[in-house]
């Protein structure tokens, strides 16, 4: 999927671009070799510590990938990722899913606005912890939003919120809900309180 260049692209790609140079060069089926091409991005073991990267650790292999092969047919939005994902078979996806899954998900303090956490805490429970569970720590299927990259995840929802990122219909149905009675603010309240749970 071709995007704009943005401040997104340029912060997903600037500090990566030594990575990505031999990053499509790794071809031993080995995980832990091909995953040390996602080092430079996602941080050694999967825990990223650039703010648009999201940490890839402890992801579920089925919720991987199928993220990696959305990027590689082009029906998930992405900046960087299509380009990468082209370059591995399925069965590397798989050996690299199944590599991350077993690395803890590290939480690094994000700097979080305390007023928008307190109110993102109750809205998270009425909208979201129907599926993102347990504070958003269980990743089955949904993706891990518990200590994950504050400015990924406003980037996945703008994404969800502009239709360029596909939503299952329930998940559509409550975003239309927060939308509707707390507008942005309720999505940046919710965030917040993902993003400082440890
Ligand atoms: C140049 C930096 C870069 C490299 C190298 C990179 N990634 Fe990514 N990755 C990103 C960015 C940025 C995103 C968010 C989507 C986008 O904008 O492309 C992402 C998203 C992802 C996601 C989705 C995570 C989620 O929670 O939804 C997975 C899975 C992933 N990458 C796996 C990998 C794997 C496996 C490798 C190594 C083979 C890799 N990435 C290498 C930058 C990178
Ligand atoms: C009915 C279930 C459901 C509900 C309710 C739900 N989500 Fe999700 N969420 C999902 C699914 C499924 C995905 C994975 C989408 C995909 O495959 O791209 C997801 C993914 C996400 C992602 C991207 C994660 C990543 O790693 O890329 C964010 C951010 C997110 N949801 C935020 C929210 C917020 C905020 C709420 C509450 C307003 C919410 N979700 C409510 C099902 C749900």
């Amino acid at each position: 999927m071709k995007r704009t260049t943005s401040l997104r692209q340029i912060l997903a790609t600037t500090a990566c671009a030594a990575v990505l140079a031999f990053g499509g060069a790794a071809s031993a089926a080995d995980p832990e070799m091909l995953s040390n091409a996602c080092a430079g991005c996602h941080g050694t073991d999967g825990t990223s510590a650039g703010p648009a990267t999201p940490t890839i650790a402890n992801l579920s292999v089925e919720y991987f990938v199928e993220m990696m092969k959305g990027y590689k047919a082009g029906t998930r939005p992405s900046t960087v990722m299509a380009r990468i994902a082209k370059g591995y078979s399925d069965e590397e996806i798989q050996a690299m899913a199944g590599y991350f899954q077993q690395r803890p998900f590290g939480r690094p303090e994000q700097v979080v606005d305390a007023a928008k956490v307190k109110t993102g805490k109750s809205l998270a429970k009425k909208y979201c912890e129907s599926c993102h569970e347990d504070e958003g720590k269980v990743g089955e299927g949904v993706g891990v939003l518990a200590g994950q990259k504050l400015p990924y995840m406003q980037y996945s929802v703008s994404d969800f919120l502009d239709g360029k990122r596909q939503m299952e219909k329930r998940q559509a149905k409550k975003f239309e809900e927060l939308k509707a009675d707390h507008g942005d603010a309720g999505f940046e309240a919710v965030l917040n309180y993902y993003a400082g749970v440890k």
